[in-house]
């Protein structure tokens, strides 16, 4: 693997105050392969959180549930630090944090090393053009498969009814009924499905439809994930078997204030799985 470059952000020194439990991803120091003896002896299960802001919510549910080790993921340097300060004041022993890009998550983690990863309202990138930034695409999740141990699960939750189908979508499942969602009452990606852009995306377009937000379904996510359940949020059988299902992410109570529904999208990856992701 090619080492990161290191960043200058002027936070990038910052956080190496919390050094005990946070990093940036161009640290050589980031206990890949390791995260088991960094967390308490007791620790029963792993979950990787990809954007985990200032790690309120995560750290929350650590002190809920000390037996599980917990590592926040955030690209931003200011809000992660934050989160370390609040891990170093509230003395949690299960949290880590790093700052970096879930692009790079192969440098976090080794191969099967993940019970959980959460994915809780990720940007939706709504536009056309931005749709390609979506971190659930197949690139990405195959990517996160592998770190997953076989039977392990992704938990994801948006606001965005158009992200909602579009995961839908590269699983080859239906398109689910999203109340009066329109994309194409969204000018931009109007414009999108009719421009050259679309075809940049590969986006193949529902006969007699102008559904340029709609990706096609991946062979590949098919072998790797079973799509397990998919609900309007809150759903009692959406994490059941997780334990984030009693709290909110700070995103998802902002959304409940202003009335909107979220939804959950669940994945587990397939034990049969297990030594064909590299096929
Ligand atoms: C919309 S916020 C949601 C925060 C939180 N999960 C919640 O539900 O309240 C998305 C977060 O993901 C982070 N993020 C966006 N793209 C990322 C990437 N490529 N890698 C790591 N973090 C990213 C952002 O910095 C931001 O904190």
């Amino acid at each position: 693997m090619e080492p990161i470059p290191r960043s200058r952000h002027p936070y990038f020194e910052r956080l190496l105050e919390f050094r005990a439990h946070a990093w940036d991803q161009s640290s050589g120091d980031i206990p890949i392969g390791r995260w088991a003896e960094f967390f308490p002896k007791s620790t029963k299960k792993i979950v990787y959180e990809i954007g985990c802001s200032n790690a309120q919510f995560l750290c929350e549910i650590a002190k809920a549930n000390p037996h599980v080790g917990f590592v926040g993921l955030d690209w931003k340097f200011k809000v992660l630090y934050r989160g370390a300060q609040r891990i170093a004041a509230e003395q949690l022993k299960n949290v880590g944090l790093i700052r970096g890009l879930v692009q790079n998550s192969n440098h976090f983690f080794s191969e099967n090393e993940v019970d959980e990863i959460w994915i809780f309202f990720p940007d939706p990138w709504a536009k056309v053009a931005q749709l390609k930034n979506r971190i659930m695409n197949e690139t990405q999740l195959v990517q996160l498969a592998k770190l997953l141990k076989p039977g392990g699960r992704i938990y994801f939750k948006t606001d965005h009814p158009g992200y909602y189908q579009w995961v839908h979508a590269l699983f080859g499942q239906p398109l689910p009924r999203v109340g009066h969602y329109d994309p194409l009452a969204d000018a931009q990606v109007k414009a999108g499905a009719r421009s050259r852009r679309i075809k940049q995306v590969k986006v193949r377009l529902p006969a007699g439809s102008l559904r340029g937000d709609i990706p096609p379904e991946s062979v590949l996510l098919k072998r790797v994930f079973e799509f397990e359940y998919a609900a309007t949020l809150p759903a009692e059988e959406f994490g059941s078997s997780s334990c984030f299902t009693s709290h909110k992410t700070l995103f998802e109570k902002v959304f409940e204030k202003e009335g909107l529904p979220g939804y959950g999208i669940q994945l587990l990856r397939n034990s049969e799985s297990a030594n064909r992701i590299h096929d």
